[in-house]
């Protein structure tokens, strides 16, 4: 089997030709990527579908420390990262189901639909402070900004609260690193987003309304209701799914059609394209770096090839979604693209819960951006090869811009 190391810079700032090079070599590779051991590697885009959905590959991780030796990853393992093992995101079958059944109950479209006020407002009140001119890193300024804002907003998070909020999760995120200081500081700041959590519940749970919040304490079906612990476990995930994944996307996005002005002026000649384009930018940058990483419980086939059980699986949704196989010139940027069948939000039982959400948060955010400054062109200071890849997502470290009407 072939082996691919995916870790150098080089490659997480242009991945493609090496993803071409692991979808030729066969429906499975061995091979390495950023924070994990040596896994199978899944690239061909029906075999990621399928393979997403194969009862012998599941879920159930445990979270490390990255420390060696099992006894003292188990003492810094605090009370959060267990949490989030036995959350949604980590469980699989019948518990999976339970938990993301109950979540459906309180993360309705009406919800949704209700924070897109919230998103108008946040968008219009950023673009009201800024002028023709001035120069802004559409990451750090504009979209981080809107995706801490808008998962706040579904959460609860008390005003108060809102900049302790933004910056715990902003650094409990943040790039990994080795050192043990790295390490605490990360476990510090999990903790406080966890006793801001807590408190949002304690607050609800006394005054029940018509919030996201009360409606998963609510919520109830033949299954029972989730526990405390599981509600916090939940909010958690949700923060943690969905504010980094949102705002690299939204900055990949601006930067995609940025390097394709013949795209952005098809674009800024037709707002009305927006939808199409928000697509296209979730398949084309493939800012879920690592895709869905999985166990495998007991041996299986994937395309005539035998997977051992006790390894570790990649389902590389980004390559996925360059399969040539399935989508025409995968390499081109289209925003006209049609049947578009892209798999940036996962497959199968574990398919993105905030999905509707993220898109809306991209729609508003691009369009919103080019009505009001049509002309905004990168600025001469950008670096193209200064790629972050973080535990949640793939994204240049800043995409700055110079604001232009
Ligand atoms: C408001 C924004 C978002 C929220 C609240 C959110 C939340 C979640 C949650 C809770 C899950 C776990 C579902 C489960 O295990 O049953 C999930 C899965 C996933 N999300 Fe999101 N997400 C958001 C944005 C995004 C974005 C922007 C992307 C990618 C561009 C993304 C990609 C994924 C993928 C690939 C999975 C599946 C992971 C797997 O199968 O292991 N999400 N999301």
């Amino acid at each position: 089997m072939k082996y691919f190391d995916l870790t150098s810079q080089e490659i997480i700032a242009n991945p493609y030709p090496t993803y071409a090079k692991m979808r030729a070599a066969g429906p499975v590779v061995r091979g390495k990527v950023p924070f994990s051991k040596d896994v199978y590697i899944v690239s061909r885009y029906k075999d990621v579908v399928s393979g997403l959905k194969n009862p012998k590959i599941l879920n159930k991780m445990k979270w490390s420390t990255g420390v060696k030796n099992e006894r003292i990853n188990q003492m810094l393992k605090p009370k959060m990262m267990q949490a989030i093992e036995q959350s949604m995101l980590a469980q699989d079958g019948d518990e999976h189901r339970r938990l993301r059944r109950l979540v459906h109950l309180a993360f309705t479209p009406k919800q949704v639909s209700k924070l897109a006020s919230n998103i108008d407002t946040v968008v219009e009140q950023r673009l009201s402070n800024l002028n023709d001119g001035d120069s802004i890193d559409l990451l750090s300024d504009y979209s981080s900004k809107l995706s801490i804002t808008t998962i706040g907003d579904l959460i609860n998070v008390p005003q108060r609260d809102r900049q302790r909020f933004e910056y715990e999760t902003h650094n409990f995120l943040r790039e990994r690193q080795s050192s043990m200081l790295f390490l605490l500081d990360q476990v510090r700041s999990g903790l406080k987003l966890f006793r801001i959590i807590r408190r949002i519940i304690r607050k609800r749970s006394q005054n029940l309304g018509d919030d996201f919040v009360s409606k998963l304490i609510l919520a109830e079906s033949e299954d029972g209701k989730l526990s405390r612990e599981e509600v916090e476990a939940m909010l958690f995930v949700i923060l943690l799914g969905g504010y980094q994944t949102t705002s690299h996307l939204i900055a990949s996005g601006f930067y995609t059609l940025f390097q394709h002005p013949e795209q952005l002026n098809l674009l800024k000649e037709d707002l009305s394209l927006i939808d199409s384009t928000v697509e296209e930018i979730l398949r084309y940058t493939s800012s879920v770096g690592h895709g869905a990483i999985r166990k495998i419980v007991e041996d299986t086939d994937i395309d005539g090839v035998t997977v051992k059980k006790d390894n570790q699986i990649l389902f590389l949704l980004s390559a996925a979604n360059h399969d040539e196989t399935v989508f025409d010139s995968p390499g081109i940027f289209d925003i006209q693209r049609e049947n578009n069948k892209h798999i940036a939000f996962g497959g199968g039982p574990h398919f993105c819960l905030g999905a509707a959400l993220a898109k809306l948060e991209a729609k508003t955010s691009i369009k919103k951006l080019f009505e009001q400054f049509p002309k905004t062109e990168l600025s001469p200071d950008i670096d193209h090869n200064d790629w972050a890849y973080t535990l949640a997502s793939r994204s240049l470290r800043s995409v700055p811009v110079i604001l232009r009407r």
